[in-house]
């Protein structure tokens, strides 16, 4: 007999990787769960990508990251959290933490990593900076005993090959580091979905990294 599908919350389901990972959600079956703000909610442009995905159902709650009952209400109806927020919220993923710790009820947490691993990215500017709030996250789970994964997947195809990396086009000028001959990584992003949903629910993956 099949087992049953974990039921998968996704916090940031409406930004650029959180497409992904929903989608890969549904199409993998597991039942769907997408907290949104309200404001966002009743934004077709934000949510009408979820309708119509197909594979299991894509159920929309309503929330905040700065919601502490929302957080709860939705964590209570799931089994793993993925949190896919962007760069400015990052710090505010304590909010995800504390509510997971009241509930108790959840499997396995993803931070908003999808990125360079901080902890090998430590003393280049503004990349240190920036990937600052990850390390804390980390430590802050950890230290609440909350079984995670964390997904570090070098560079989005998508989002970083049309402007080669830089901040905004136009391209004018491009700094090459080292002899020119130094590797980079990109992958794309339907991969980083179905991949997250998997290493979600592999015990293999459990309190490690999956490094793509
Ligand atoms: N590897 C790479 O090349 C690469 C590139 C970019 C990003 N990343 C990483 O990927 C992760 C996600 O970044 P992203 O660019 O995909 O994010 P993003 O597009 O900026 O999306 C942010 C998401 O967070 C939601 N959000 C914002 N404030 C919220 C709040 N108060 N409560 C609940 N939800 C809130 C947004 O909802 P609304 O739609 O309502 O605004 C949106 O769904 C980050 O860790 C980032 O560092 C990696």
């Amino acid at each position: 007999m099949a087992s049953e599908k974990s039921k998968i919350l996704i916090i940031g389901g409406t930004g650029y990787i959180g497409k992904h990972i929903v989608a890969a959600s549904a199409k993998l079956g597991h039942p769907t769960f997408v907290l949104v703000r309200p404001s966002s909610a009743s934004d077709p442009s934000k949510i009408g990508f979820f309708q119509g995905l197909p594979g299991a159902e894509v159920k929309i709650l309503h929330g905040d990251l700065n919601d502490h009952e929302s957080l709860v209400s939705a964590i209570k109806q799931v089994d793993i959290v993925i949190s896919t927020v962007g760069g400015l919220q990052l710090a505010d993923q304590v909010n995800i933490i504390a509510a997971i710790k009241e509930t108790g009820n959840i499997k396995r947490f993803l931070p908003s990593e999808f990125g360079l691993d901080p902890e090998r990215v430590t003393k280049i500017e503004p990349a240190a900076s920036a990937l600052a709030p990850k390390l804390a996250i980390r430590q802050a789970i950890k230290a609440a005993g909350i079984p995670y994964t964390l997904v570090s997947n070098n560079y989005f195809a998508g989002y970083s090959l049309p402007t080669l990396a830089q901040a905004s086009p136009p391209i004018d000028k491009i700094t090459i580091f080292g002899d020119g001959n130094t590797k980079g990584v990109f992958v794309v992003e339907d991969d980083i979905g179905i991949y997250t949903i998997k290493a979600a629910n592999d015990p293999r993956t459990l309190n490690k990294k999956l490094y793509t």
